[in-house]
């Protein structure tokens, strides 16, 4: 079935690692990589939930908006859209508490299969209510309904979107969903390429996909074509984090936390679900140890890079970045 393009597909030697690639077998025939396998398909929308103009219209509005928790803190405040729909703090930060992990960026969120670092949610609409009902955004989703209802031009952003359906927790969190589906970075130098544009990236960050496929393991878990399997993964970062543990109950899992998709990564800075990590060059040291405590993830290995090599894994990295995706911060509706 693979290689519809052989000129285009990547010859890579099977070294030992080829072993712990058996999960991704569908991007792989007989050593040749499959760069039709990158090709991301287009955003899907839940049956309960389609797209609708209005709905995404309204979603930006609620956004934006701080004054829909006690605290006056919109999404926007903590995924900026100016820093790539995260921020730069290492933990989110909200009244003056620390909580206890790392902002993810909101671009290509509409790909995940669950969401929170720790995938607690299954669906987008519910990882949005769970930020009305604590995460300490919000004291509860009454809240946040009482005072959306509260500010009169709302009314008609919602007739508009809903028709009779009244403001709810579930027409928020439809609104907030469709708007955040649309954040996408899909036409990177590296799609380019994978669509048949060889010139699209430079030679560097082509050795660093061929690191990044072999020698340094990254696509058993960063898998086509989202560059991630969406599984839970025990990396070794050192933190006291139950992560997929807390979810599960399961002892297995502790420390293990989603795959993040890839995807304009060189901007989203700091990294890890503690963003205890300021860099690309020392999320690959990370690597390259195996963990921060040595030994401690049974999923990862040392492997040695030379300065060149990291140069071409950080290059391919980089290309997996679009433009900044810019938009237009909405008019806030009147309160009265
Ligand atoms: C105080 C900062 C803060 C605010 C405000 C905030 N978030 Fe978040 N958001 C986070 C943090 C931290 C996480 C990760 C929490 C975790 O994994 O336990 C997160 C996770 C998410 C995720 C899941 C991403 C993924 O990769 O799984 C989505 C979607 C999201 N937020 C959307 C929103 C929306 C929509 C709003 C506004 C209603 C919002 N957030 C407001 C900090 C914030
Ligand atoms: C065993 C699965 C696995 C392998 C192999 C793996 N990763 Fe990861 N990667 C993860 C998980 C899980 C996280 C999140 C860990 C955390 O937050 O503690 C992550 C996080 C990252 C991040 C930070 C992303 C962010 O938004 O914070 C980058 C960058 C990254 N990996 C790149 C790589 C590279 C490059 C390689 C190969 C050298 C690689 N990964 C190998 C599972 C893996």
């Amino acid at each position: 079935m693979i290689i519809a393009f052989a000129n285009r597909s990547y010859r890579h030697t099977l070294g030992l690692l080829s072993t712990l690639m058996l999960g991704v077998s569908a991007a792989w025939a007989g050593g040749e990589m499959n760069l039709a396998a990158w090709r991301l398909p287009p955003v899907s929308y839940p049956k309960d939930n389609p797209y609708s103009e209005a709905k995404a219209e309204l979603g930006k509005v609620l956004f934006f908006d701080p004054r829909i928790n006690r605290e006056g803190v919109s999404c926007a405040q903590c995924h900026h859209p100016g820093m790539n729909w995260s921020n730069d703090q290492a933990r989110a930060q909200i009244a003056g508490q620390i909580l206890p992990r790392h902002t993810p960026s909101l671009i290509n969120v509409a790909y995940n299969r669950s969401f929170f670092w720790d995938g607690r949610a299954d669906t987008l609409e519910d990882c949005i209510k769970q930020h009305f009902n604590g995460m300490d955004i919000s004291p509860d989703a009454r809240d946040t309904v009482a005072r959306i209802r509260l500010i009169k031009g709302y009314a008609p952003l919602f007739r508009k979107a809903f028709g009779k359906e009244a403001i709810t927790e579930d027409t928020i969190a439809k609104a907030l969903a469709t708007f955040v589906r649309g954040i996408t970075v899909t036409d990177t130098p590296f799609d380019r390429w994978v669509q048949g544009d060889e010139h699209a990236i430079s030679d560097s960050a082509k050795r660093g996909f061929a690191l990044f496929t072999g020698k340094a393991g990254c696509v058993k878990c960063h898998a086509p074509p989202f560059f991630s399997d969406f599984a839970f993964h025990q990396t070794g970062t050192n933190s006291i984090d139950p992560g997929r543990a807390e979810v599960t109950g399961r002892k297995e899992d502790r420390n293990a936390f989603r795959t993040p998709q890839l995807r304009q990564v060189a901007e989203t800075a700091p990294y890890m679900h503690t963003g205890q990590k300021n860099s690309l060059a020392e999320v690959l040291r990370f690597y390259q140890n195996g963990g921060d405590v040595r030994g401690q993830s049974l999923q990862l290995r040392a492997f040695d890079l030379s300065e060149q090599e990291s140069r071409d894994l950080i290059a391919f990295l980089r290309a997996l970045s679009g433009p900044p995706i810019r938009i237009q911060v909405p008019i806030l509706p009147r309160a009265y």
